[in-house]
């Protein structure tokens, strides 16, 4: 099966840890209806950590634990594909989920089955209590040939948490998506240092799989399970987002749909920004740090022959941020000239053919997009 744009959806880790339930489930995937993520492409709603039973059954088989999901998971499933969008769900290539439930180390074949006959249509594939004498590669491909010999169009997100340089095998065990890095937590700082961890890494994004940097904590507002209160601006959420695509990840809303506020529902359907992300070429930007790691410029192809080019300002202060054009290898002297227009504010600049700059608050950043012009 070819995924051949990143993922959208939404998973309930960040906001809800261990607290979930079918009735969370199903009025989120109906707020995300409601609210125009469905149409936007936010299209997989995914159950994490905690669903099941401690014990498996007497076949051996995982059990969605009754008090929280008292109809079982075939009836969530039907429910969630009845509103147009797909089911996800979560285990782990260990003994147990890092949650402590069950894992599918050594059960693959029987729990991808199970899966398939639920409707599942994506796995989240943990890590945790993974025996030290295994191969993680191994068990990684065991599950994803297990799932494909289920025969369902099952999207398989590897989940190592980018352990033992992940980027360079996972694609050929026919992941759609990696974990490359520890998990998220609503701040900046964590946007901020993943993105950076990655910037040598991106190069092994491309179509097909993708580099996972974790779900998104836009509109978070300081609830739930990785919310911190008062940490983070629309500013920072607005940043965490633009970096995101910027790089084609992988977009898992991680936030309370339900009680998102609309500046958050704008951003995160960005027609600019979900283009960028998603361009059918996948590629993944040039980023140079002349004026240093805190004020990074991404500049990214796309089809059609447009670009993007993103400043950012990572630092705690106000700073400028430029593009500096022989930078990426274009010259004064080319003979063509770039017309820029911000997705945020509309702002265009046309004729670019030499270096501009711009002033930033604390955290922000200016995203344009661009084409080609004499
Ligand atoms: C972590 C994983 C998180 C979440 C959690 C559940 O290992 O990185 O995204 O799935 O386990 O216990």
């Amino acid at each position: 099966m070819v995924i051949s744009t990143p993922p959208m959806g939404w998973n309930s880790w960040n906001t809800f840890g261990d607290n979930i339930s079918e009735d969370v489930i199903k009025t989120i995937a109906d707020a995300m209806v409601s609210k125009g993520l469905k149409d936007a492409g936010y299209e997989y709603v995914v159950i994490d950590d905690c669903w099941a039973l401690k014990e498996r059954d007497k076949d051996g088989k995982m059990v969605p634990n009754p008090d929280r999901f008292p109809n079982g998971m075939k009836a969530l499933s039907d429910y969630i594909h009845s509103l147009g969008m797909k089911f996800g769900i979560y285990s782990c290539a260990g003994l147990l989920t890092c949650a402590g439930f069950p894992g599918s180390f050594d059960h693959e074949f029987t729990d991808a089955q199970t899966f398939a006959d639920w409707g599942v249509d994506f796995l989240k594939y943990d890590f945790c209590f993974f025996p030290k004498t295994a191969v993680g590669r191994n068990y990684y491909n065991r599950m994803s040939m297990a799932l494909k010999a289920t025969g369902r169009d099952i999207v398989f997100s590897a989940c190592n948490w980018g352990l033992d340089e992940v980027e360079k095998w996972i694609r050929s065990t026919g992941a759609h998506l990696y974990r490359s890095t520890g998990d998220i937590g609503e701040r900046f700082s964590a946007a901020r240092s993943i993105s950076m961890s990655q910037w040598d890494k991106e190069k092994y994004s491309a179509t097909g799989c993708y580099n996972d940097m974790d779900m998104l904590f836009c509109g978070m507002d300081g609830i739930g399970n990785v919310g911190h209160p008062g940490l983070c601006t629309d500013i920072d959420y607005k940043t965490h987002f633009a970096l995101w695509c910027m790089v084609g990840a992988p977009l898992m809303l991680g936030n309370d749909v339900r009680r998102m506020r609309p500046e958050m529902v704008d951003l995160v359907t960005n027609k600019d920004l979900l283009r960028i992300d998603r361009d059918e070429e996948c590629r993944v930007p040039i980023i140079t740090k002349t004026k240093g790691e805190m004020h990074p410029t991404y500049f990214k192809h796309l089809s059609n022959n447009e670009f993007a080019i993103a400043l950012f300002n990572f630092a705690e202060d106000e700073g400028r941020s430029d593009f500096r054009p022989w930078d990426i290898g274009f010259p004064k002297t080319a003979g063509f000239k770039l017309d820029l227009r911000e997705v945020f504010t509309g702002e265009e600049i046309k004729g670019v053919d030499d270096y501009f700059s711009a002033e930033l608050a604390p955290h922000d950043c200016k995203v344009y997009l661009g084409k080609y012009s004499v």
